[in-house]
């Protein structure tokens, strides 16, 4: 028995590698600066997503969680802080490779968080995951 709260992931945004046109638009409105609401912490265990929400080439943001979590090849999950180390806001979308955030149009790598064009100075840092069973977890 636990005394913490069950882990409910609330808003999930996916994107495939081709493209995802309106959803960034979605994401437009959610303010800019660092006004944005404070990470749901999962702990290690707690199923993030299926792999199967997770499309090859693209990703999946968990709005909630702030992370993102990305399927570059097919089989090879990563996951990175979803926190634009700009002004930190949320990224806002995954594609072709690039995980970007719309505010000041950052890109960062979806394989590896590293910066691909600025404003942001510094990598998405990691974050630590399993895959198994289907599943992504927090690790
Ligand atoms: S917050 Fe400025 S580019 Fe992301």
């Amino acid at each position: 028995m636990t005394d913490r709260p069950s882990f409910q992931p609330t808003r999930r945004i996916v994107f495939h590698g081709l493209g995802a046109i309106g959803v960034a638009a979605a994401l437009a409105g959610c303010g800019g600066g660092s006004s944005e609401p404070a990470a749901q912490e999962a702990v290690a265990g707690d199923e993030l997503a299926a792999t199967s929400e997770v499309p090859v080439g693209g990703g999946l943001i968990l709005t909630d969680q702030k992370i993102v979590i990305t399927q570059p090849t097919e089989g090879d999950f990563k996951a990175f802080t979803a926190v634009c180390t700009h002004e930190g806001n949320t990224v806002t979308s995954v594609e072709s490779g690039t995980i970007e955030c719309s505010f000041h149009g950052s890109s960062f790598s979806a394989e590896t968080g590293e910066v691909q064009g600025g404003p942001a100075g510094s990598a998405l840092a990691a974050v630590a995951i399993d895959v198994k069973d289907g599943k992504v977890l927090a690790a």
